[in-house]
C-alpha cells in the first residue's frame, strides 16, 4: 500500500493529527502553535522526522522499547508469514508461535516454565496482583492479600498498577486509588536515607520494616524493578537483593520481578534480575519483548505457581479465571522469537554489556567536566545522569534546564529522555537507553551531543 500523499509533504498527516490525536504524555497547549513531532521512517538507531531531519535515538523509540533497532524485515517478514496463516485464536487455545516462544523464552529463564500472554506491561502485572490475591483467597483465608511496591518504582498506567505506583506526580488526580497496595521506600543511595556503611541491606531492611507494621500475615508479595527505569534509573546498591531475597523467603512473600524495562537484554543480560541472581516468583515483561514490532507482553511465572491453579480439579473456581483478548494474536510471539534470535545471533547482550561500559566511562568523562551531573549510575545500555544544582547539597536543577538539555540534544540531532512528571522536584535525571546494536561511535555521539547540551544550559 502506498500513502495517497504527495511526495514528501506531510502537512495533511500533521493537520491531521493536530485536529484527532490526544498524545500520550503531552499537554496539548503549545501544539496549537507547533507542529506535532511525527516519526516518519526508522533504521538501525537512527529515525527521521516529517520534515526529514535525522535523529540518532537513544532512548530506543522514547521508552527503551526498540531493542534490535528499526527497520528489521526478517521480523517483518516472521510477522507477516504468521498473519497470513493465523492471525489470532483465543489463548484458551494454543499457536504455533506461542508455544515455540514460550519454550524459547523459558529457556533463559532457568526456575521458570509457564508463560501468559497479555498485551501490555501494565496488564502483565495485574494478572500477578490477580494471582496474588487468588493465592491469598485459595491459601490464607483472604489475608495474605498485600501487594508491596516501592517508592519512586513504575508499574503501569492503570488505576491497580498506579495504586502500586511509587511516582507521587504520576498517581496525583486519578485517585481513590485500589485498597492493598503499600509502598516501600526506595533504595537510591545518592538521595540517601540512612546513613550507614552498608546501604544495600539498610534500605532492604526498610522493606521488613513495612512488613512487621502491616503484619507478615497480610503481605501476599512484593513487585519490585531490578532497575528502577523511569523513576531515575537507580541501580540496587551493594547486598540489596540478597537481603531482600532473604526477607521475602523468612515471610513467604511471593517475589514479582518487573522486567518491562530491563527484560530482553537492556542490561546486557537477557534480564535485569539475573544481574543480581535474584529468584523470582512472577516476572512480567513486555517492552523489547519484540522490540515494539508488535504489541506483545508476558507475565512468566514458577511451575510451584502454576500447580497452586490446578491442584483441585473438582472445585470450578479453582484456576486462573482471566483472559486477555489481544493475549491469543499471533503477531507478537511471531515477532519475539525472531527478536530472540537477532539479539543471539548478532551477540547483542556482549555488545550491550561492552557499550554500556562505553557509555558509562564516558558519562563518568562528562562528571568531571561538569559539575551540574551529580550522579551517573546504569547498567547496560540502560543509564542515567542525574543533575543538580550544587553537589554538595544535592539540590536538583530546575526541570525546565533538565528539559532545555534534552531540547538541545535535539537540535544536534540526538534524542535523549528525562524522568518525566513522575517525582515532586526531581524529575532531573536524563536518560539513555539506545538500541542494543549501539557502535562506539553511536555511543561517543550521545555523550558529545549531552556534552555540547550541558555547555549550552549551564555554561
Ligand atoms: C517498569 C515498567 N513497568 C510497567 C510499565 C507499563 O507498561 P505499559 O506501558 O506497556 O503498560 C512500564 C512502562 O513504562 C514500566 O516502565
Amino acid at each position: 500500500m502506498t500513502l495517497d500523499l504527495p511526495a514528501n509533504d506531510l502537512s495533511r498527516v500533521i493537520e491531521a493529527d493536530r485536529a484527532h490525536i490526544w498524545h500520550h504524555l503531552l499537554q496539548h497547549k503549545p501544539l496549537e502553535e507547533n507542529d506535532p513531532r511525527i516519526i516518519v521512517e526508522g533504521k538501525g538507531i537512527n529515525v527521521w522526522d516529517a520534515s526529514g531531519k535525522e535523529y540518532l535515538d537513544a532512548v530506543s523509540g522514547g521508552v527503551w522499547t526498540v531493542n534490535v533497532g528499526y527497520g528489521r524485515e526478517s521480523i517483518a517478514n516472521a510477522v507477516r508469514d504468521q498473519l497470513v496463516k493465523l492471525n489470532y485464536f483465543a489463548q484458551s487455545a494454543g499457536s504455533i508461535p506461542g508455544s515455540l516462544f514460550a519454550e524459547k523464552l523459558i529457556s533463559k529463564m532457568p526456575g521458570m516454565s509457564r508463560v501468559y500472554y497479555v498485551n501490555s506491561g501494565s496488564e502483565a502485572n495485574e494478572k500477578v496482583f490477580k494471582m496474588v490475591r487468588q493465592i491469598a483467597h485459595k491459601r490464607h483465608g483472604g489475608k495474605k492479600h498485600k501487594i508491596l511496591f516501592r517508592e519512586r518504582d513504575y508499574h503501569g498506567s492503570t488505576i491497580a498498577t498506579i495504586s502500586a505506583g511509587g511516582q507521587p506526580e504520576r498517581n496525583a488526580q486519578y485517585g481513590p486509588y485500589t485498597p492493598g497496595f503499600v509502598e516501600v521506600p526506595h533504595c537510591c543511595e545518592y538521595r540517601a536515607q540512612w546513613d550507614v556503611e552498608n546501604y544495600g541491606e539498610r534500605a532492604a531492611d526498610a522493606i521488613e520494616e513495612v512488613i512487621l507494621r502491616e503484619g507478615p500475615e497480610t503481605v501476599g508479595a512484593l513487585c519490585l524493578e531490578p532497575v528502577t527505569a523511569g523513576g531515575g534509573v537507580i541501580t540496587p546498591p551493594e547486598g540489596y537483593w540478597e537481603r531482600v531475597q532473604e526477607i521475602c523467603a523468612k515471610y513467604e512473600i511471593l517475589l514479582h520481578i518487573d522486567e518491562v524495562v530491563c527484560g530482553i537484554g537492556r542490561t546486557g543480560k537477557w534480564f535485569g534480575y539475573q544481574q543480581y541472581g535474584i529468584k523470582p516468583d512472577f516476572v512480567t515483561m513486555a517492552k523489547g519483548v519484540a522490540s515494539g514490532y508488535a504489541a506483545i507482553a508476558c507475565m512468566v511465572t514458577t511451575e510451584k505457581v502454576f500447580e497452586m491453579f490446578k491442584d483441585d480439579a473438582s472445585d470450578p473456581m479453582n484456576y486462573f479465571r482471566d483472559i486477555s483478548t489481544f493475549g491469543g494474536c499471533t503477531a507478537g510471539p511471531a515477532a519475539a522469537l525472531e527478536n530472540m534470535r537477532i539479539i543471539e545471533e548478532e551477540g547483542l547482550l556482549e555488545n550491550t554489556a561492552a557499550m554500556g561500559e562505553r557509555l558509562m566511562a564516558n558519562l563518568h568523562a562528562l562528571m568531571e567536566k561538569h559539575a551540574v551531573i551529580g550522579d551517573v549510575r546504569g547498567k547496560g545500555l540502560f543509564c542515567g545522569a542525574e543533575l543538580v544544582a550544587d553537589r554538595v547539597s544535592k539540590e536538583p536543577v530546575d526541570e525546565k534546564l533538565a528539559q532545555a538539555v534534552v531540547a538541545e540534544c535535539g537540535a544536534q540531532g540526538v534524542i535523549i529522555g528525562v524522568t518525566n512528571r513522575s517525582l515532586p522536584g526531581l524529575n532531573n535525571t536524563l536518560c539513555l537507553s539506545p538500541a542494543l546494536i549501539a557502535s562506539p561511535d553511536d555511543i561517543d555521539r550521545i555523550t558529545d551531543a549531552i556534552d555540547n547540551a550541558l555547555t549550552k544550559v549551564f555554561g
